[in-house]
């Protein structure tokens, strides 16, 4: 019996996750949009290559509610993207309206789901999603820094020419500018990579994490990326439903840890069939500490703008 995931928003992120989901064959889709036509026609698009990826997945397209009902997980897109120039944070009245919209139907329909959120400025649209439905903390869940920390291991193995397998790394925070790379647990073959970069290297790695999502957004010109947000949502889907079991970095509601309480921050946790199974909690430095209250204490200021 396949597991029933709905995609709330058939743009490029939605669809890409459905086209994902699909593909693996991890579990049935329902792609849900307002506009009529486009999760339909998307969602027929993607049942046609299932034959080719040998998927016995059910894909629909719907602009009915209903057609989600009882799903497992829910992955929230639906919102504006940034326009170049935009911050993440500047959708935040706009895509806290949408939010509220799509929070009050899935809690009706799909009262028992796991629900990741991706719509920005996604740790304040994450928090305000926990508000609307009334789910446990443990089951509504921020993706950002599973993208965050997959660009760093990206932007460090083209500098050194290694395969992103032999590196890894973590971002903290949350999933905008005050995003916090951690560089004491970034290595590359298991060495440090202050043992191997230059500071400056360092430093223009980490600009270029941050600014990762505006760089493609400036690209493209007309949205924001949907490959690796895509690929990302369905790693955290991947290990909540034990097929992975790595720690993650997530968007999930903290109360004491790292310092901080009562808001959604990005930090280390273990995924499992109840969502949050556990928040690990890292030695952090002074400094590492600092900033990560620093980048926690921003998204509480965007909630309290969309009273949160
Ligand atoms: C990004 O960083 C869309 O927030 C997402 O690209």
């Amino acid at each position: 019996m396949h597991k029933k995931i709905t995609v709330v928003g058939a743009g490029n992120v939605g669809t890409t996750t459905a086209q994902l989901i699909a593909g693996k064959n991890l579990a049935d889709v329902v792609l849900i949009d307002v506009i009529e036509g486009i999760p339909q026609g998307k969602a027929l698009d993607i049942q046609q290559a299932c034959p080719l990826w040998h998927s016995s997945a059910r894909v629909t397209g719907t602009n009915n509610y209903e057609d989600t009902a009882n799903s497992d997980i829910v992955v929230i897109t639906a919102g504006l993207a940034r326009k170049p120039g935009m911050s993440r944070d500047d959708l935040l009245k706009a895509n806290a309206d949408i939010i509220k919209e799509v929070a009050e139907k899935i809690a009706h329909t799909c009262p028992k789901a796991i629900v990741i959120v991706v719509t920005n400025p996604m740790d304040a649209m994450t928090h305000l999603t926990q508000k609307i439905t009334t789910f446990p903390f443990h089951r509504v869940i921020g993706m950002g820094g599973v993208l965050d920390s997959a660009r760093m291991r990206t932007f460090i193995a083209l500098e050194l020419g290694v395969s992103p397998r032999d590196v890894q790394a973590i971002v903290l925070g949350g999933h905008g500018d005050l995003m916090v790379p951690l560089l004491r647990f970034t290595t590359i073959g298991g060495k440090n990579i202050a043992d191997i970069l230059p500071a400056s290297k360092i430093e223009e790695i980490i600009e270029r994490t941050k600014n990762g999502g505006a760089e493609i957004v400036g690209l493209l010109k007309t949205g924001s990326a949907y490959y690796a947000p895509a690929a990302s949502v369905v790693e955290m889907i991947e290990t909540i439903f034990g097929f992975k079991n790595d720690l993650l970095p997530c968007s999930v509601y903290l109360n004491g840890e790292y310092g901080v309480k009562g808001v959604y921050s990005g930090v280390p946790v273990e995924l499992s069939s109840r969502g949050v199974e556990k928040v690990i909690e890292l030695e952090l430095t002074e400094d590492e500490k600092q900033a990560f209250i620093k980048s926690a204490e921003a998204v509480r200021g965007l909630v309290k703008k969309i009273g949160g």
